[in-house]
């Protein structure tokens, strides 16, 4: 196989599965009593939600949004488009938004003014990532797997192009590929 398929590996499966289960593990705890709609915010999100949720111990409802906002470049084109919307009300709800990554923090702050306009009973944010270094909206994190460095990941639901959202690592892409 031609090395363009294989990126150095960032944060490993077992790193990101440790994290994943004490995640889910105060997910369980602090919701304890309270029905939840779980939100997965297509595409980067889908495999980081979808082993969250499976060691969340409590009755939940899963619902999905779309958006984009990079095209196929490295860097956010500064807008958001919403491409896909949920299929259900929140109105009284408890929400649990689930993002890939924080970068600028442009799509969560739009995500997050989006649904509180919708009035839930509450809503707080499951990131997988945050990479401090270019944030440029106040956001805020309740649930953070991994802090990392400015740099552009891929794999475990994240994408460059399109491509390597099914590696199960979180990985760096070479220079030049
Ligand atoms: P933000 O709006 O700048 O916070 O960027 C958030 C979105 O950009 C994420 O949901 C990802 O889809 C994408 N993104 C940001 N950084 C990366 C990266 O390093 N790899 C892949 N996608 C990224």
């Amino acid at each position: 196989m031609n090395d363009i398929y294989t990126p150095e590996v960032y944060i490993s499966e077992e790193e990101i599965a440790r994290r994943v289960l004490s995640l889910a593990t105060s997910i369980t705890k602090d919701y304890a009593n309270s029905e939840l709609v779980v939100i997965c915010v297509l595409k980067g999100a889908f495999i980081f939600c979808s082993d969250l949720i499976k060691k969340i111990q409590l009755p939940l409802q899963l619902e999905f949004l779309a958006v984009s906002s990079y095209g196929d470049s490295q860097v956010s084109s500064g807008r958001v488009r919403l491409e896909m919307d949920l299929t259900c009300s929140i109105e009284g709800k408890h929400v649990l938004l689930v993002e890939d990554i924080v970068d600028s923090g442009l799509t969560v702050n739009y995500l997050k003014t989006l649904l509180l306009a919708r009035h839930p009973a509450s809503l707080k944010l499951a990131t997988l990532l945050y990479k401090p270094s270019n944030l440029k909206y106040d956001v805020q994190i309740d649930y953070l797997a991994f802090e990392i460095e400015d740099k552009f990941v891929i794999g475990y639901g994240l994408d460059y192009a399109g491509r390597y959202r099914e590696l199960p690592f979180i990985g760096i892409l070479n220079a030049g590929h």
